[in-house]
């Protein structure tokens, strides 16, 4: 299990799913399982939801994140949202550089490293995602691409920020499919990016905390978060459903 200096984080990204009604009773059902005093629990749901939700999630210990944001405060930006409205809407965290944002969306890390340098400011915790393709697994340049990714995000930190900043390792070809990355290997991408946050930043790495996602389900989930560098999950397809999420954060400690 993960360093002492590191509380196990359990975060849901509902994607694209769900109305506000749907979000709200599956939002209370969550808030309603039972959670480890030393767990970290987050739900994202979609912006329309956000305010119900924040609501819902009043006076429980689960915590509200967005699925993006715009690094500008404010102005002509049509259907974007910047992290102060964020934060006015509830959020304590958001997530940053999904890959299906960087896939479907033109998201870059130029834009990965504005939007976490935003959400910092105003105070929110960004949960910012890394990953290799399936052709870049193959073709050997997994760590490349992974550390390329995590070097934007550190260009905009300083060490004392690691404490209040989440990565989320996810490989691209694990997300979806039902395909989870070996434990062990994804233990080996976790150390790898703990290690460069730590050489770049100093030993303030030891505090970040490095989610795994990409097919967490509640069967494999223990395994996962058994791994020394790995704190936490970020679960797509199985935090939509309470029971098998509640199983997931039960697994976390
Ligand atoms: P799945 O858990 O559905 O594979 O999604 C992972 C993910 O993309 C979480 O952000």
């Amino acid at each position: 299990m993960t360093h002492p200096n590191r509380r196990p984080l359990i975060a849901g990204n509902w994607k694209m799913h769900k109305t506000v009604s749907e979000s709200v009773a599956l939002a209370r059902a969550i808030a309603d399982t039972r959670i480890g005093p030393r767990t970290d629990v987050v739900v994202a749901p979609v912006f329309t939801a956000l305010s119900s939700v924040r609501a819902a999630l009043e006076g429980t210990a689960v915590a509200l994140s967005a699925q993006n944001l715009h690094w500008e405060a404010q102005g002509a930006f049509t259907g974007e949202v910047s992290a102060a409205m964020l934060v006015d809407v509830g959020c304590r965290f958001v997530i940053i550089g999904h890959s299906e944002r960087r896939q479907l969306f033109g998201e870059t890390d130029d834009g990965v490293a504005k939007k976490t340098r935003a959400a910092r400011a105003a105070g929110l915790v960004p949960i910012v995602c890394v990953g290799e393709t399936l052709s870049e697994r193959e073709a050997g340049i997994t760590f490349d691409v992974i550390g390329r990714q995590l070097d934007a995000m550190l260009a905009v930190l300083d060490e004392k920020a690691l404490a209040t900043t989440v990565v989320a390792y996810e490989p691209v070809w694990a997300i979806g499919t039902g395909k989870t990355a070996k434990a062990s290997d994804a233990q080996l991408a976790h150390a790898f990016l703990r290690d460069r946050a730590k050489n770049k930043l100093g030993d303030g790495g030891d505090t970040l905390r490095i989610l795994y996602g990409g097919s967490v389900k509640a069967d494999n989930a223990a395994e996962l978060l058994a791994q020394p560098d790995i704190d936490g999950a970020l679960v797509g397809g199985a935090s939509l459903d309470a029971e098998g999420f509640g199983r997931i954060i039960r697994a976390a400690g």
